[in-house]
């Protein structure tokens, strides 16, 4: 195995991980981790909230120090960007020229924001996903009064909770008629926004960007569609990201909105895998390919992959989850809902601690939670296990959750012992 040498392209939670995860299970080839950003390996979630708040200062945001890499031998190639690969030789070109030989290769490039065309070339308009973007965004909310939002997806209802805590106007334009639509069911959606009004954010729906207005060295504000003004000294936008998926594509990797791989993670290349926010793998809990953006995607398609470059492979099946912290309201949400045709409420949204459990053709598909932990641990253990629930179950505030998935999903015959190993894990980690 000595002569093995893995190559991960990105260096984010899941790159970070891969490159962790294969030496804690014993891997002993050389790893290279090559990111395009300086910065030692760092933790985004907390560039919207506390990073902008001052709780979180740039120290804080390091996954692991620089003796973590050091230690473990993981060669850390940061601020370098690979230009090619070349699936012949198995190797990458860095943009300096160098060449880094492969026997696995593992796409973890992420994704990038997608720009707002009306945008394009105007000074004091921000976007937020490195740690130099929330570096420079946090220097001129000094200055900043009015400011308006295109995008009420997660990174825009973050910041407009944060700028409302820092004293800022918040004006949040978006295309579709609810926000979070993408994400959420629209029970959640009207709360949150009801929510973001309570806060003292406008927020205004169907509503597309026309044009940005500013001087020579200012913005004035924005101009939508239907030929509204809205003023504003700081534009930020928060409208989707794009896959990274150029370098794989180029060298001839299918990509679907993603870069396409199976339920190993593997590509049609034995030696590419690609994990993350740029993977679009089939998943047992979606319909066709999915790709998605959170921590726990990363995270878990990593140690997937690690396990696997150690000859333990299993094909990826872990349960999806995700949260969005907005003020005082922790969301929270398991499983894939975007396809759900029934929906029911369990607990008082009035009490601002509620859960929308989510149905597809009658069987669960997932729940959305709003400061109800344990709704969430319980969707976490029981989409693990296969198990269901009735939506007359879910919406009946005595129906006691944990007896159910005690008598559902613990039976041993009825769940796999992989699942159960999965189960008490998660446990743990909650
Ligand atoms: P998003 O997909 O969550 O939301 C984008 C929103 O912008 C959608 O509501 C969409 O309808 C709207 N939109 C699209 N084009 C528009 C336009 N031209 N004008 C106005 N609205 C428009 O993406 P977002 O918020 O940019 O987040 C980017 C990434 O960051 C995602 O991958 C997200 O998962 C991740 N993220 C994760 C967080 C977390 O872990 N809690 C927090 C913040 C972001």
């Amino acid at each position: 195995m000595t002569d093995a040498s893995v190559v991960i392209l990105g260096a984010g939670q899941g790159g970070f991980q891969v490159a962790t995860s294969l030496r804690d299970n014993g891997f002993d080839g050389r790893i290279f981790l090559i990111g395009n950003e300086p910065a030692l390996p760092y933790e985004r979630p907390p560039l919207t909230k506390g990073f902008l708040l001052g709780h979180k200062k740039k120290v804080d945001l390091p996954l692991r120090p620089q003796m973590h890499y050091e230690s473990r031998r993981i060669e850390l190639l940061l601020g370098e960007e690979a230009v090619a690969i070349d699936r012949h030789t198995r190797s990458v070109t860095l943009r300096s020229g160098a060449k880094i030989g492969y026997s696995h290769l593992v796409l973890a490039t992420g994704a990038r924001n997608r720009l707002l065309e009306a945008a394009c070339g105007i000074d004091g308009v921000a976007y937020i996903r490195t740690l130099q973007e929330a570096e420079s965004l946090r220097q001129r909310l000094d200055s900043a009064q009015q400011t308006v939002i295109v995008g009420a997806g997660f990174i825009g209802l973050e910041l407009a909770a944060v700028l409302k805590k820092l004293g800022k106007s918040v004006r949040v334009l978006e295309t579709m008629p609810r926000l979070m639509g993408r994400a959420v069911s629209s029970s959640v959606s009207d709360f949150f926004a009801a929510a973001h009004r309570d806060w003292g954010s406008e927020l205004a729906f169907e509503t597309a960007v026309a044009g940005i207005e500013a001087n020579a060295d200012a913005v004035r504000g924005v101009r939508s569609f239907d030929g509204r003004f809205y003023p504003a000294d700081l534009v930020l936008v928060g409208i989707g990201v794009v896959a990274n998926a150029e370098l794989a594509a180029q060298a001839g990797l299918p990509v679907q909105n993603g870069i396409v791989v199976d339920e190993y993670l593997r590509t049609p290349d034995a030696s590419i895998s690609a994990i993350g926010d740029c993977a679009a793998f089939p998943s047992r809990y979606g319909a066709g390919l999915v790709r998605l953006e959170s921590v726990q995607n990363a995270v878990d398609q990593a140690r997937c992959v690690a396990a696997r470059l150690v000859g333990r492979a299993t094909a990826y099946a872990d349960v999806p989850w995700f949260w969005s912290d907005q003020g005082d309201l922790k969301l929270q949400m398991v499983g894939l809902t975007s396809g759900a045709d029934q929906t029911v409420i369990r607990g008082d949204p009035h009490a601002r601690k509620f859960s929308v459990f989510c149905y597809q053709n009658g069987k669960i598909t997932g729940i959305e939670s709003v400061n109800k932990p344990g709704d969430h641990m319980f969707g976490r253990k029981l989409l693990a296990s296969g198990a269901d629930i009735a939506p007359s179950e879910a919406s009946d505030p005595d129906f006691d959750l944990k007896a159910h998935l005690f008598r559902h999903s613990a039976s041993p015959e009825k769940v796999p012992a992989a699942q159960v190993a999965q189960i008490v894990m998660t446990q743990r980690a909650g």
